[in-house]
């Protein structure tokens, strides 16, 4: 298990970052299945969150305030041996509360600190300003839009690519450290 504290000012919450097992499942879909929160991050039924968990190239993490869950994200290497990952899926409740940042910041710890990984990535819509806003904030750069890659009952969607390399990790994450 992997577990770190974030202090980010003298009067926040300690957050802690630990790897997630089956029996986080329930409260993962809980928090995917917020108000609001189906349309922007996507959602699983219990059988689906097992089978990828399960999965060599994904891992689940979960944040915690203060012994508190708060958010979920979910790290999909891909496996073509190339050294990058999907940030696949992050979603916090209650939002608005910083919760993202710190747990973002301390992903991105993992990713780039403790793992063999050169490139995160992800992709998100448009019209999710909040997350764009955040990847921004932690040194993401927008790549390019994927045409059409999300189907939903409404339709096809594009999506925004976005990554962070180690490099930019190791320049943004001096302006970060509290
Ligand atoms: C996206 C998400 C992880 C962000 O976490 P959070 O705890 O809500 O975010 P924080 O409180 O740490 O920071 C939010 C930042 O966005 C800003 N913000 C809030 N609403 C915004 C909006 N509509 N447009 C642009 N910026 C916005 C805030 O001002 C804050 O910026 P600041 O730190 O510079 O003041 C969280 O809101 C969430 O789980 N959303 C639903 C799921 C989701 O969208 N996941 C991402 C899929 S790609």
């Amino acid at each position: 298990m992997d577990m770190h504290d974030i202090r980010p000012g003298v009067n926040a919450p300690v957050l802690t970052l630990a790897q997630a097992s089956d029996a986080d499942i329930p409260l993962i879909m809980e928090i995917e299945r917020s108000p609001g929160y189906p349309a922007l991050v996507g959602s699983y039924y219990a059988d689906e969150h097992y089978r990828r968990m399960a999965a060599p190239t994904c891992t689940y993490l979960l944040a915690r305030s203060n012994g508190e869950p708060v958010g979920f994200a979910v790290i999909r290497r891909d496996d073509d041996g190339m050294g990058t990952a999907q940030l696949h899926r992050i979603a916090v409740s209650p939002p608005g509360q910083g919760h993202g940042a710190a747990f973002l910041r301390e992903i991105c710890r993992w990713v780039f600190e403790e793992h063999d990984i050169d490139r995160l990535w992800l992709d998100l819509l448009a019209s999710n300003t909040r997350a764009a806003h955040l990847y921004q904030a932690l040194g993401f750069v927008e790549e390019g839009i994927l045409r059409a890659s999300l189907r939903t009952a409404e339709g096809r969607h594009d999506l925004v690519l976005m990554s962070l390399l180690r490099e930019d990790w190791r320049f943004r994450k001096v302006k970060l450290r509290p």
